[in-house]
């Protein structure tokens, strides 16, 4: 076995070269499978990905090459959801600001208007993207009674009108060629200026430069990000100074026991392929 120890990931000229003589690639969402790593590892026979989201794997190049590719599904569905909603909740109201207001000593006294936020409860989600995750937010959106629709591929409302009546838009898709900037310009020009935008998916499903913009102009209320594009966003980045902004390090699924069962189903995954079995968690279209 060989195990790459650093704590930031792998360079791509590294992971060609250690992956060169492999069997099998137990990978994390940092490392980036494409055709041109298969090729050079001529050897490998199974890839288990320690997530759910298989975006960084190429998996027509694994199918083509007849190489098993396998995910982490279910098991981190309720934490994402979670970490969803709990950002939610902290745009509504203004987490950052009012810890930072307490911490910074600005904070003097309570006042009738002070740091008023946006009421959750009567107020309307779109949750875009119909999967277990979005379907998980949807459980936790009603038990906070938030009405809730829902947009996706094969149910629900257009994404049009679902923008126009939001006052959340909660993003719960995989990142395809498909929803590369599904929430672009036209898409946030669509959405009240008193929605916030919740992204819990990948970066790439936002154009952040279009964002970055309509928060600074004021043209909707607010976002928070678990994920962006890249991860990190390099110091120093505009979109880093926007206001009404939260951004999180990618911690949806962070939490002490999904980590775990993650960690489990993808050496599940990789074991089960070498040993010339099928894979118990296998990418549906892998
Ligand atoms: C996944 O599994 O795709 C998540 O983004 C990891 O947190």
């Amino acid at each position: 076995m060989d195990m790459w120890e650093d704590e930031l990931p792998p360079p791509a000229a590294a992971l060609r070269e250690r992956a060169a003589g492999a069997d099998g690639l137990l990978t994390t969402l940092t490392e980036t499978v494409g055709a041109e790593l298969l090729e050079a590892a001529p050897r490998i026979r199974a890839i288990a990905n320690m997530a759910v989201g298989t975006d960084n794997i190429d998996l027509r190049a694994a199918a083509e090459r007849g190489i098993p590719v396998g995910n982490t599904p279910d098991v981190l569905t309720d934490a994402t959801a979670d970490l969803a909603f709990a950002l939610l909740l902290a745009l509504a109201r203004r987490l950052p600001e009012g810890q930072e207001q307490v911490r910074s000593g600005r904070w003097r006294t309570w006042e009738p208007a002070g740091t008023l936020g946006a009421d959750v409860a009567g107020a309307t989600l779109g949750i875009v993207g119909w999967g277990r995750i979005g379907k998980a937010m949807a459980r936790r959106a009603e038990g906070f009674g938030m009405e809730v629709l829902h947009s996706s591929r094969s149910s629900g409302l257009p994404l049009e009108e679902l923008l126009e009546r939001a006052d959340y838009v909660s993003l719960h898709v995989p990142l395809t060629p498909e929803t590369r900037h599904l929430v672009d310009d036209a898409a946030l020009a669509r959405m009240k200026r008193s929605a916030r935008l919740v992204n819990t998916a990948r970066g790439g499903v936002v154009d952040q430069e279009a964002l970055r913009r309509a928060l600074t102009e004021g043209r909707i209320a607010g976002a928070a990000l678990d994920v962006t594009d890249p991860e990190p966003l390099p110091a120093g980045d505009p979109l880093l100074e926007a206001p009404n902004l939260i951004v999180v390090p990618h911690l949806g699924s962070a939490t002490v026991r999904t980590r775990e069962k993650m960690a489990a189903m993808a050496v599940e995954n990789l074991l089960a392929a070498l040993a010339g079995r099928p894979m118990p968690y296998p990418v549906a279209d892998g």
